[in-house]
């Protein structure tokens, strides 16, 4: 059995930032989906593509993979992602129209600091290996 509850996992994050560096990638990937969960990232969005839905409905939100495939070559992705998660992304510019339902991501700012949303772009941006 894991000895942590998520919640005090991701209080362990918190208090362990400046020792990320340290961890290994599988620590990290463990950490940062577990701070994607705690904070209702993954109540819209997965890892990897899902496969068509039975009722013909596109999914609700991009997974992550597909994510770090579109700005693969973007350098400055990291920086506009933030600040989509953070504020929402504009209704009128969406990027995902077609492939994901009628409604947007709203704000996430209310669960998530600038700081942990930043770590978990990065972290995403890489998934496309
Ligand atoms: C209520 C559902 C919902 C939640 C919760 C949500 N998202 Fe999203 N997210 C979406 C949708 C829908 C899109 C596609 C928006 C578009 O078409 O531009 C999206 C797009 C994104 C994108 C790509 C943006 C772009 O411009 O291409 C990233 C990165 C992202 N979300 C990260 C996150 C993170 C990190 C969290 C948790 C803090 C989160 N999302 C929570 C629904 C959600």
């Amino acid at each position: 059995m894991h000895p942590f509850r998520p919640a005090t996992l991701s209080a362990l994050l918190l208090a362990t930032i400046p020792f990320m560096a340290q961890a290994t990638p599988a620590e990290n990937d463990a950490a940062m989906r577990q701070l994607a969960t705690d904070k209702g990232c993954m109540a819209c969005h997965s890892i990897d593509p899902k496969p068509p839905r039975a009722d013909g409905l596109p999914p609700i939100a991009p997974s992550w993979r597909e994510v770090a495939l579109k700005y693969r070559d973007d350098p400055v992705a990291y920086r506009k992602l933030t600040d989509t998660v953070m504020t929402g992304a504009d209704p009128k510019a969406r990027h995902w129209v077609g492939k994901t339902g009628a409604a947007t991501m709203p704000p996430n700012a209310a669960t998530i600091s600038a700081e942990e949303a930043r770590m978990l772009v990065n972290w995403l941006l890489v998934l496309v290996r």
